[in-house]
């Protein structure tokens, strides 16, 4: 029992995650799932399989016959996507995380659920939100993540089955595309400054929200699940940051590579209010305390990387 499996591989985070996992643990060690067929690497560099994650029957059989022993649930709908839909959105993020922290139970899996930062509202402190806080998010997305950090320490509690997770920050990566935030943006703007010279941006010059690049972001999946169980007094989630943007400064920043970049504000006031209901900056001292998180990209090196592999 000691394979990894991974729902929603074909998504922003499993696709760079899932071959990282290959590099670390083998190829054979690591199963790929997702709803759709992937035509990517991901498919054809280890076991890939089609999985419904919301069936917990189907999700059984894959763990079993896989002898797995993490299951990296990473199969959700983003903020900006659940608001078009809310019902979808519950159904999907919550029946999916029942499904796998049942058989997890059953199967004694380790299982890693990725948080977010949708999970804080607007009463929460907006600068240096503390780990432990107000909690009251308003998008279908924060409310599914927050019921899902709360039922993974449930199921910690009352069956001991060993779950983890972060809270992550907008996700900056070159790699497949996000499907849905509000944070879209700082991943839209490179590819529209490489092609276009030109971004309209949906959120407003100032709107400033917590990001991180994706090499941070995947260490610290492979990192929190590595960590020693008795250092850990938080589980579900550890608050994570790498930095904090705003429209206006990574303009800026694109700029000193792109000189000839020009950015105008078209605002989505849905995804503006699920802006200004997140936090500024958020603490992650818990995280870096309890199990060593460090990122190694600020906007500096993340943009010149950014745009080192758009061209
Ligand atoms: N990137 C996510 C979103 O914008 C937040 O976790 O929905």
């Amino acid at each position: 029992m000691n394979n990894i499996l991974v729902t929603g591989a074909g998504g922003q985070l499993g696709s760079s995650l899932v071959p990282k996992l290959r590099d670390l643990y083998g190829n054979s060690q690591v199963i790929a799932t997702d709803i759709r067929q992937l035509d990517s690497e991901i498919a054809e560099s280890g076991c890939f399989e089609l999985l419904d994650a919301t069936d917990a029957e189907a999700v059984g059989e894959a763990v079993e016959s896989h002898q797995v022993g993490l299951i990296y649930h990473l199969a959700a709908i983003l903020s900006a996507t659940g608001e078009r839909d809310p019902r979808h959105a519950w159904r999907i993020n919550m029946s999916s995380l029942e499904a796998v922290l049942e058989v997890a139970r059953h199967q004694g899996c380790a299982v890693f659920t990725p948080s977010s930062i949708g999970v804080f509202g607007s009463g929460t402190p907006k600068d240096l939100t503390p780990q432990d806080t107000v909690m009251q998010p308003t998008t279908m997305y924060g409310i599914t993540k927050l019921a899902g950090e709360l039922l993974c320490n449930y199921y910690h509690r009352k069956f001991g089955v060993d779950t983890r997770g972060v809270r992550y920050p907008g996700l900056i990566s070159h790699g497949a595309p996000p499907g849905g935030g509000t944070t879209d943006w700082a991943v839209d703007i490179f590819y529209s400054a490489v092609e276009d010279g030109h971004y309209d941006c949906f959120l407003g010059p100032d709107t400033k929200l917590d990001m991180m690049y994706m090499p941070d972001a995947v260490s610290a999946a492979i990192a929190v699940m590595e960590a020693d169980q008795d250092a850990l007094e938080h589980r579900n989630a550890f608050n994570l940051t790498a930095m904090q943007l705003t429209p206006e400064m990574l303009s800026a920043e694109i700029q000193k590579h792109l000189p000839g970049f020009t950015i105008d504000y078209d605002i989505d006031p849905v995804r503006q209010a699920i802006a200004d209901s997140w936090p500024d900056r958020i603490d992650d001292e818990a995280a870096r305390k309890e199990w060593g998180w460090e990122p190694l990209f600020d906007i500096e090196s993340m943009t010149k990387d950014m745009l080192g592999h758009l061209k």
